[in-house]
């Protein structure tokens, strides 16, 4: 009995960690989804104000469909430079608002819930875009997301 408890518990814990890792992320993306939300709509359906919407719904986004989730959190940390007066709101760059942890929970909330994925983004990986895109100081335009979304479907 007792070696058929240790043979269980350590399956658990094999089996548990990965789903952990998903968890902890989707937990702290949950928390800070809040931040998203005055745009982005409660629903994640972009907030409407009367015929206008603040934001893009995320069931809308290719980028948040995509594979691509470095874009997805380029954007977020860099923001995304206002064209025209589609929508009410600005996409401002959130890097200083959002820990890596939080960076990372936010991507791996949006995606699984409104962008048709199963996965999740590490602390780790969020680590590694921001130090990767330190020198950014810009936000992307247009032009650029399509085309980084482009390239990343080759
Ligand atoms: C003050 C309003 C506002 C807030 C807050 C906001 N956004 Fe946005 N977001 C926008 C607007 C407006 C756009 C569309 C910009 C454009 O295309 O010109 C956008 C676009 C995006 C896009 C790109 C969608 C696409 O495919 O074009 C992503 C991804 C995104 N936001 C994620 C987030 C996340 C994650 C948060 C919270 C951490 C957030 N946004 C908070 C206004 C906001």
């Amino acid at each position: 009995m007792k070696k058929l408890i240790l043979t269980l518990s350590l399956l658990a814990v094999g089996i548990v960690g990965s789903a952990d890792d998903k968890e902890a992320a989707m937990a702290a993306g949950k928390a800070k989804f809040a931040t998203c939300m005055a745009c982005h709509g409660l629903d994640g359906k972009g907030m409407q104000v009367g015929p206008q919407k603040m934001a893009p719904g995320y069931d809308e986004s290719e980028v948040v469909k995509s594979d691509n989730a470095e874009l997805f959190a380029l954007i977020v940390m860099k923001g995304i430079k206002k064209e025209d007066a589609k929508y009410m709101g600005m996409m401002a760059p959130l890097e200083a608002a959002l820990d890596d942890e939080a960076l990372a929970g936010v991507v791996t909330y949006i995606r699984n819930t409104f962008g048709g994925h199963d996965d999740f983004v590490t602390v780790e990986q969020a680590k590694e875009w921001r130090a990767k895109y330190a020198d950014v100081k810009d936000s992307l335009t247009r032009d650029e997301i399509a085309k980084k979304l482009e390239e990343s479907k080759k």
